[in-house]
């Protein structure tokens, strides 16, 4: 059997910003087993991962972070001595209508995997590292007055989402300072970018442009979001994971805000011109509708910290960005048919197990 030079658990590994994390993990780090623990919820899809599931140094683990038994089994199987978490319930729409599940799995999941983790590194924790990849909701909002969130803006969560992954960031600050545990904690703002779940704004809208359906905008579009591409998300993690010191916060972002329906505007504007249609040919689709229950007005991260302590800073543009992710969801239009049918949940989990 081959031995590794670190065995590295990524927790949902088949979600949008894990794909990305796994696709940088494995075809960098040869020398690295990389363990991708999924669940596969309705946000998990096998087919992000296509382009590396046959690489040397690459597992797939169909589990669930609740689930202590499956999670002890994992670190003593694979010899874990890394781990970078990012499996959670992550649609903010969808924890108002059901914020148990965001409780058990981001709350009780992440404390879950910490334990196991405690568990299995308990007489040393020399080279071991447990990184939870949090979000700039847990800080609240803000006004449009030009402030920004640190790393010691107070947490203020306001959606049953933004609770439990300040929760989970406690549970996982806790066990730094409790047991020891070499922790590190991350809070990124929006990321956009290919393999998103089609209910996240980008893709629905560039989705529904696409078949000339309704965009529905909440409220007057007014809210503010500082968008990251997920590739430079995923960078920021490798440098973190490597070079991030024990028990510190960094936050992540792109110094790049936009007002929602600007940031619509140049969606449909660029949709617009890759289809061929004239200019403002898909303006008519924008619908105003009810606002989401507790919208946060504002956020805005500041990751000065980042780029003077590690010097990470965005390596792509939002022009340059925006134009690459419409171009891949419209080049990739069998990824998203496959996703708006149902059809990738069997599909592929399927296809895996017959492999
Ligand atoms: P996602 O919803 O696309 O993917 C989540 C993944 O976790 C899925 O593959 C899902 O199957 C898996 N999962 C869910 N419950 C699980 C369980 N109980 N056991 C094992 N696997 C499970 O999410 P995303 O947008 O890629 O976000 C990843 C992480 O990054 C989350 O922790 C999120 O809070 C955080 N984050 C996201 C953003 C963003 O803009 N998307 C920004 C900052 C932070
Ligand atoms: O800030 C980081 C967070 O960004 C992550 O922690 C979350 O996991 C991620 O989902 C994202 O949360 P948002 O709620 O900001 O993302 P969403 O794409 O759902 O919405 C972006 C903005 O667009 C928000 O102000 C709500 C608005 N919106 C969203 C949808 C889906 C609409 O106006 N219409 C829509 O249909």
């Amino acid at each position: 059997m081959q031995s590794f030079k670190r065995n590295i658990l990524i927790t949902g590994g088949a979600g949008f910003i894990g794909s990305h994390v796994v696709r940088l993990f494995v075809n960098k780090y040869p020398d690295y087993q990389i363990i991708n623990l999924d669940k596969l919820t309705y946000a998990g899809n096998l087919a992000n991962l296509e382009d590396v599931e046959k690489s040397a140094n690459y597992r797939f683990v169909k589990a669930d972070i609740c689930d202590i038994e499956a999670m002890r089994q994992l670190f003593a199987e694979y010899h874990v001595d890394g781990v970078i978490h990012l499996a959670a319930e992550s649609h903010v729409d969808r924890s108002i209508k059901d914020p148990f599940t965001f409780a058990q799995t981001n709350v009780m999941g992440t404390l879950t995997l910490l334990q196991a983790a405690k568990e299995a590194w308990g007489e040393s924790y020399e080279g071991k590292r447990f990184y939870h990849i949090s979000t700039d909701e847990v800080y609240g909002t803000l006004e449009f007055d030009g402030t920004f969130f640190t790393e010691t803006t107070k947490y203020d969560p306001h959606s049953p989402y933004s609770a439990s992954k300040a929760s989970s960031d406690h549970f996982v600050r806790a066990f730094h300072d409790t047991y020891g545990m070499p922790v590190v904690v991350t809070n990124c703002s929006n990321n956009y970018g290919p393999y998103q779940f089609p209910e996240k704004l980008i893709p629905l809208f560039i989705n529904n442009i696409r078949n000339g359906k309704s965009l529905p905008v909440y409220g007057k579009g007014e809210n503010v979001r500082d968008w990251l591409y997920v590739v430079d998300h995923a960078r920021a993690i490798d440098l973190i994971f490597h070079e991030g010191k024990i028990a510190e916060t960094y936050n992540i972002g792109g110094f790049n805000e936009w007002k929602n329906i600007d940031l619509i505007k140049v969606i449909i504007k660029t949709v617009d011109k890759l289809l061929g249609n004239p200019e403002g040919h898909s303006l008519g689709l924008i619908t105003y509708v009810t606002d989401r229950a507790g919208h946060d007005l504002r956020y805005a991260i500041d990751s000065t910290k980042l780029k003077d302590e590690l010097g990470w800073e965005p390596s792509l543009q939002f022009e340059e960005g925006i134009e690459k992710t419409v171009r891949w969801y419209l080049d990739n239009q069998g990824w998203m048919d496959r996703i708006t049918s149902g059809e990738y949940e069997n599909y592929y989990a399927e296809m895996y197990r017959n492999r």
